[in-house]
């Protein structure tokens, strides 16, 4: 099936994917739930392509393993786990069993503590030394961080809780500089670490209690903590009634829904929280029931695959026109390049070509006046997914909501379209003439013919950004099956972890650097020199 689906490509390749797109294309080449709609007619994929990759995706299993995942299978096979962050929004469908036994009432167990919880922190009952909290830190790193700090941004709008901070890095600076904002008479610190030893977080989490318990007679009961080692954080002295644990079937970036969200459900009240998971289950329910053709995890998987393994595009470029959306990106790179950036398949062979892309980027229109210039005139290729709400949350600014949307949509026309030789002569003529108007002239050509998805929605409501989050998710996991890699796993970087451990008594100058590569010598010595 890749075969034909390079043979294909090779086919296509030259051709001008803009003289395709009708009205007929945009409906057959995109796919819409009851609020979201994804196109991707503006990319070279046509009829025969697309048969071919949803034989890819058949041929590869993913129907069967997408069943076993959601009832409790252990496709986490290098680690014998279960992938079940699906049950954390599975608010009334039923029991899920994990070895023979329904996880789901211990599951909505704890989303009740955790709405008891937030409920008395966000109307004063719970207090601190100096009475109602004003400011959360929640301490976490990779995914303890990344999905509460982008979504405590992405629905600013309903945001009527507490002031929320995120400190993930073992850098100074970063706790430092949260904390001098914080009075520790008022401030809740949640510590989140599914395992409950990362040094970056256990080194913070130390700090905050130390910084607190300077004028706070009791620290540890501002203290609340996330986890699924419950024995750690007794022993790190938070009382159990503010631990809230999750089971090791829930990955580190897939966690958001569960204890992990704690801080973005003080922040939005449990009400929208629980909206959000009920649009992570719409987009579950959408993921297990529409056909391929109309499966939007399917696709947007099916895209990527073609753009990257088949077309050989090693990036993408995620560009939300959603200000509120400033870290999805960031929370994508983990979700995406921790999950299928491997090299390895499930049966432990090389893989025979690429993993999953390098996914970056930033808000629209932002990165217009930044990169775009690169994505419209580089050599390179960089497929582009573009996200954009119909409506944004103020009003009285619609018309700038519209210019916004405007901006979107020009972007990927120009992408598609380009400006021909001709039409840049056109430009340029009146002001040059001869050879150095064909020199002006070609520096105003873009070839076009780049691709895109684009994916809108109403409005980003807690609803839509589950429904965006569970989506992304899905995409891993289709594109993990048909790559045949363990997306659940990450074992790369556990060396880093490894080499740091030993590098930290050199730094600290309790051990001499005997032993060490030539490079890590000098730059330890470089810096020793300098007061490290
Ligand atoms: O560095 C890898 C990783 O294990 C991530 O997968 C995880 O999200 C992060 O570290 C934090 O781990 P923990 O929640 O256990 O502190």
């Amino acid at each position: 099936m890749w075969d034909q689906l390079k043979a294909h490509h090779e086919h296509v390749k030259n051709r001008r994917f803009e003289t395709l797109v009708d009205a007929d294309r945009a409906e057959a080449f995109s796919a819409e739930t009851s609020d979201m709609r994804l196109d991707y007619s503006k990319t070279n994929i046509d009829a025969d392509g697309l048969g071919l990759l949803i034989d890819l995706l058949e041929n590869a299993g993913v129907g069967d393993k997408r069943a076993q995942m959601f009832s409790g299978g252990k496709i986490n096979e290098t680690e014998g786990r279960a992938v079940l962050h699906t049950a954390l929004r599975n608010l009334d469908g039923g029991p899920v069993f994990v070895d023979g036994e329904d996880v789901m009432p211990g599951v909505l167990a704890t989303l009740e503590r955790m709405e008891k919880f937030a409920a008395t922190v966000r109307d004063g009952s719970f207090k601190g030394q100096g009475g109602k909290i004003t400011d959360v830190v929640n301490i976490g790193i990779g995914g303890s961080d990344l999905g509460p700090a982008m979504g405590v941004l992405a629905l600013a709008p309903y945001h009527d809780g507490p002031r929320c901070h995120f400190v993930s890095n073992v850098d100074p600076a970063d706790i430092s500089q949260v904390l001098q904002g914080c009075n520790p008479e008022t401030t809740l610190v949640i510590v989140a670490s599914k395992t409950f030893t990362t040094i970056e977080t256990m080194t913070n989490a130390r700090t905050a209690m130390a910084w607190m318990g300077e004028s706070v007679a009791e620290p540890g009961a501002q203290f609340a903590a996330l986890s699924t080692a419950e024995d750690k954080t007794a022993a790190f002295g938070i009382a159990a009634e503010r631990v809230f644990g999750f089971e090791d079937w829930v990955g580190g970036r897939y966690s958001m829904w569960g204890p992990i969200g704690l801080s973005l459900m003080i922040a939005i009240g449990p009400d929208a929280f629980r909206a959000f998971l009920r649009g992570g289950q719409a987009m579950d329910v959408h993921f297990r029931s529409a056909i391929w053709r109309d499966n939007m995890p399917a696709l947007l998987a099916l895209v990527g695959i073609w753009h990257n393994q088949i077309c050989g595009h090693a990036t993408r470029a995620v560009l939300p026109y959603d200000n509120n959306l400033s870290r999805l990106a960031a929370y994508l790179q983990q979700l995406e390049m921790e999950s299928n950036g491997k090299g390895v398949s499930m049966d432990g062979a090389d893989l025979d070509g690429p993993s999953g892309p390098v996914v970056w980027g930033e808000p629209g229109t932002n990165g217009q006046h930044a990169f775009y210039q690169l994505i419209h005139q580089g050599k390179r290729v960089i497929p582009c997914e573009f996200l954009v709400a119909a409506r944004g949350h103020d009003d009285a600014l619609h018309h700038q909501h519209q210019l916004l949307v405007a901006n979107c949509l020009a972007q990927s026309e120009a992408l598609m379209k380009g400006r021909d030789l001709d039409e840049a002569r056109s430009k340029v003529a009146g002001k040059f003439e001869g050879a150095e108007l064909e020199r002006q002239a070609r520096h105003r050509e873009f070839t076009g013919n780049r691709p895109s998805v684009t994916i809108t929605y109403p409005q980003l409501t807690p609803f839509v950004l589950g429904q965006i989050i569970a989506l992304y998710e899905h995409r891993v996991f289709v594109e993990g099956v048909v790559l045949g890699i363990n997306s659940y796993d990450q074992w790369g970087v556990e060396l880093g972890k490894e080499l740091a451990t030993a590098l930290q008594p050199i730094v600290e100058g309790a051990q001499s650097v005997e032993g060490k590569d030539g490079s890590t010598a000098a730059l330890v010595d470089f810096l020793k020199r300098h007061g490290v």
